[in-house]
């Protein structure tokens, strides 16, 4: 299938104990250009913090220093503007650069890698991307936090049913169920940013293969120019850890589990059978045989990419669980599973964005719903205890069973049942008590600290304002 290939591209990095070439399959399992390509802003922040120590502590001449600093700017612009030759012969990232540079520099070039190994250079460049992953999805979580406490802001007292077992059983307003995702999200954006903020602790840079080194580096100094608090205080721990990423996967993969339940309910509120929402347009897609379609593909695809990322965390802590110390190549399959979980998710929340952004509610359906179930049962068996100082549990087979008489007598809602059925059952209750059964009375006397009352909800759209400033 495959033959030993004849290397075209001069020698390996690491080609001196070798006699001939790896084969074309070696080549391409070992390979993971295509993909750590995409930490080339960290590799060349990390090695120019590596060089500018490294003169500092005069391990390598200002000379080359400078040539090294210049030259990876030359590369970075070659990266950004397409000319740069990436290379699957030269494995990953930060092969490809190093190479690289020492063809445009020379002698200077090859004098980088003194004191430094991939193993802490991976280390390092992919925690600094993790890092930056997760901030963006902390301030994508906080975007999608505004755009629901807006949605919440217009329809604070709307009406719907609340559910639980998906029955309709208290109303609620809508503004409750939108800023409930609210809360939800806040706390994941905590987490993912206290992810961030531990990895941030310590920088591997330094480590070098996975028992530091013979030179007198300063770790201090690398540590600080790439903004960690302190350098690794363990070599193997620094090189053979992926914790960061692990937190990171874990984070986005319980804030996925909360897009997900809100693009599940998307998906139940905008079909026909609920009829309390519509995507818009921009947010809808049509079927190729039914012309009345208008399916919500983005809510589903939201709804699957969370178990993906899930699956992306299951995977990692796989990899990792089962490797001695301190590196093995195992975790060179640590980057496809952590950059598929940032893209997704960041995708995700846009999507989500826009989604919540455009989307319109039906509030005579929902209100509609609200209604059925006799849904304000509890609010009867609650006057009952207030009123007539009923033990709760009596209020509750009280009401059960003008609940059954209404339903006998074919009235769905309890408000519009004739005041004779309610005294039939219990004299004392009054036309007041009747006409306070309505959904809107409902939720209004709901109004506990946290509650679904109008003017609670109100209250945390405020609070949730003042936060965002
Ligand atoms: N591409 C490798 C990775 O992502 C870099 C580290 C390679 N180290 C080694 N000893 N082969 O893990």
């Amino acid at each position: 299938m495959s033959k030993s290939s004849s290397s075209s591209g001069g020698q390996k990095m690491w080609g001196g104990r070798f006699a001939s070439t790896p084969d074309n399959t070696m080549q391409a399992i070992n390979a993971s250009i295509d993909i750590d390509r995409r930490l080339w802003r960290e590799d060349i922040e990390g090695s120019k913090a590596h060089a500018e120590m490294l003169a500092a502590q005069g391990i390598i001449t200002r000379e080359d220093n400078a040539a090294i600093q210049a030259g990876l700017d030359k590369i970075a612009a070659e990266i950004i503007d397409g000319s740069f030759p990436f290379s699957t012969e030269l494995e990953d990232i930060h092969l490809n650069i190093e190479a690289r540079l020492t063809e445009r520099i020379g002698e200077a070039g090859k004098r980088l890698h003194t004191a430094r190994s991939r193993n802490d250079q991976v280390a390092t460049d992919f925690k600094l991307w993790t890092m930056r992953a997760s901030r963006e999805a902390a301030d994508g979580l906080r975007a999608l936090q505004k755009a629901l406490v807006a949605r919440a802001d217009e329809h604070s007292d709307w009406i719907m049913p609340g559910f639980t077992h998906l029955q309709a059983a208290q109303p609620i307003t809508l503004g409750h169920h939108l800023l409930a995702y609210v809360n939800m999200f806040e706390r994941d954006r905590v987490r993912i940013i206290g992810g961030a903020l531990e990895a941030a602790w310590e920088c591997p840079l330094g480590a070098a293969a996975l028992a530091g080194t013979s030179f007198k580096i300063n770790r201090d100094m690398t540590a600080d120019a790439l903004g960690f608090h302190a350098p690794a205080s363990n070599s193997l721990d620094a090189v053979a850890s992926r914790d960061f990423a692990l937190a990171a996967l874990a984070n986005l993969a319980i804030a996925a589990t909360h897009l997900s339940r809100l693009a599940e309910e998307i998906v139940l509120w905008t079909s026909p059978q609920f009829g309390f929402a519509r995507l818009s347009d921009a947010w809808s897609t049509g079927s190729s045989i039914m012309p009345q379609k208008r399916n919500p593909d983005a809510a589903e695809l939201i709804r699957a990419k969370a178990a993906r990322i899930g699956a992306d965390f299951a995977a990692l802590s796989a990899i990792v669980q089962k490797l001695p110390l301190a590196y093995a190549k195992d975790l060179q399959e640590d980057k496809a599973l952590t950059f598929n979980a940032a893209d997704s998710f960041a995708l995700s929340v846009a999507a989500m964005i826009g989604m919540v952004e455009t989307m319109g509610f039906n509030r005579a359906a929902m209100r509609e719903a609200a209604t059925r179930g006799y849904s304000t049962a509890t609010d009867l068996a609650d006057w009952l205890v207030r009123e007539l100082k009923t033990p709760f549990r009596e209020a509750h087979d009280i009401t059960g069973r003008i609940v059954r008489r209404a339903e006998d007598s074919g009235v769905t809602e309890l408000a519009h049942l004739p005041l004779g059925e309610f005294q039939a059952v219990e004299p004392r209750i009054t036309d007041a008590a009747r006409a306070s059964l309505t959904v809107e009375k409902s939720v209004e006397s709901r109004d506990s600290y946290g509650g679904t009352a109008p003017e609670r909800v109100r209250e945390q759209i405020t609070r949730w304002k003042e936060n965002f400033e």
